[in-house]
């Protein structure tokens, strides 16, 4: 399997990426693109199918652009995790000698995000996008990514558009109201938080729905009404309207409590993140003088390391994910840490690094880059943990360090994204005596 969720066939050793395909199949497909090295195809006949082939749980699987990897056995899933890593620093990271720990899975590779954001579409559909469609939308009658209760109010709130023919959002024309509609729980507390995004201010209808959603489900921590006015199709507000119970809900993760608003960004998968705390507190080892925590957003990894060290500084670029982190860190009584609002890419401008001598980063999926590394490189931090969500970008940061004087200690993948061929990997590295 590749990252991107393909299958990676041969053809008298020629590499051909298939759609839908497991380790092991032996199938037909035909051909769609054809380039110098590579060719990608989509199957016609599964011939000899892989023993890691399962049934997939969801009615939508396949039209639906929420999980690639269902007809993948979840050990399965797990293997294929662990050989992309695997793959991915030894190829791009040039790292074939790294002592790599057995892949973490959760639990339950089921109902496991805590926040999904649907999307509206004319003729009062709503669910998520259409796999490799930006303009279309698999109108949803279930979803098992996250909590059961999910069903139900996109039941809930789709019969409710439909009764009152409320207009959806059409991004092709950027007609209608209803955009998206957000959910967010809070795993360890039970806390519920709806939110509809609509494109004016024109939702007559607003109290209603929540009225009704708060009867139906009477732990309904809060109901807001948000407008996105812009074209851009992300989830993103210009203004809102709280018409039931506050605009936030709390979520724990290892004894630490987080406040987290409609667009606050937060690990998506609650029960994973306690464990890659775990991991990154076992990693730190001793008490550090100095935790610099880079693209730390509302501070999970700053906050979970303060209490083993001398003080803690965090950097991130958006402004209000440092006004969480400081709000989180007053929350929780932690007063050794200091947040700044800050590109990254400009770290060593930000007053009191200098001392650092454990180096936190969990950039995203776009990797930190050469610049970062090598402002690390100069900083020279005694030990670096490295967090990140696409092995792809890892491999040539590590590659990076390696050539600057550290060394791969340890790296553990931990699967955040049950279904799809998302990997999350944490990386330990330490800096060669001088
Ligand atoms: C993968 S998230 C990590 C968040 C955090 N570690 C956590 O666990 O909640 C990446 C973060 O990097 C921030 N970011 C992206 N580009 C950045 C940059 N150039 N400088 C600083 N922060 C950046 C994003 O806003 C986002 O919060």
């Amino acid at each position: 399997m590749s990252y991107g969720g393909r299958g990676v066939g041969r053809v008298d050793g020629f590499v051909v990426f298939v759609d839908d395909a497991a380790p092991g199949d032996r199938l037909r497909a035909r051909l769609r693109k054809v380039k110098r090295s590579f060719a990608e195809a989509e199957p016609v006949r599964i011939e000899e199918p892989s023993a890691d082939r399962t049934v997939p749980r969801c009615p939508h699987f396949g039209p639906c652009g929420g999980c690639l990897w269902q007809h993948l056995d979840y050990a399965a899933q797990l293997r294929a995790k662990q050989a992309i890593v695997e793959e991915s620093l030894r190829h791009l990271g040039g790292l074939d000698q790294v002592a790599m720990r057995p892949i973490l899975g959760p639990e339950d590779p089921w109902y496991y995000r805590n926040k999904m954001e649907f999307s509206f579409h004319p003729g009062g559909r709503l669910g998520l996008h259409r796999r490799g469609r930006w303009d279309e939308i698999v109108d949803l009658s279930t979803c098992f990514l996250q909590s059961p209760r999910t069903a139900e109010i996109l039941t809930e709130v789709r019969e409710f558009v439909r009764a009152h023919d409320i207009p959806c959002y059409d991004p092709k024309t950027h007609q209608g109201l209803l955009r998206h509609l957000v959910i967010r729980e809070g795993r360890a507390t039970g806390e519920l938080l709806i939110a509809v995004v609509t494109a004016s201010e024109h939702f007559a209808q607003a109290r209603a729905l929540a009225s009704l959603l708060a009867a139906r489900h009477p732990e309904l921590t809060g109901f807001v009404w948000a407008i996105n006015p812009a074209k851009g199709d992300a989830v993103d507000v210009s203004g809102f309207h709280v018409l039931h119970g506050r605009p936030y809900i709390v979520e724990r993760l290892r004894g630490l409590t987080f406040k987290l608003g409609l667009l606050t960004f937060f690990q998506t998968n609650s029960a994973q993140a306690e464990r890659m705390v775990d991991v990154v507190r076992e990693m730190a080892g001793d008490a550090a003088q100095h935790v610099l925590d880079l693209y730390c957003g509302v501070g999970t990894f700053a906050l979970a390391l303060a209490s083993s060290a001398g003080r803690v500084t965090g950097i991130e670029v958006v402004p209000a994910s440092i006004e969480a982190a400081r709000e989180n860190a007053a929350l929780n009584g932690i007063t050794n840490a200091t947040f700044h609002a800050a590109d990254v890419r400009r770290f060593e401008q930000v007053p009191g690094v200098e001392d650092t001598d454990l180096l936190v980063l969990d950039p995203p999926r776009a990797g930190a880059g050469a610049r970062v590394m090598g402002a690390i490189a100069r900083l020279a931090p005694r030990r670096v943990i490295y967090i990140s969500c696409n092995p792809t970008t890892l491999a040539p940061d590590l590659r990076e360090l390696v050539a600057a004087g550290y060394a791969v200690r340890a790296v553990q993948p931990i699967d955040l994204f049950p279904q799809t061929y998302h990997v999350e990997c944490i990386v330990q590295l330490e800096r060669a005596a001088p």
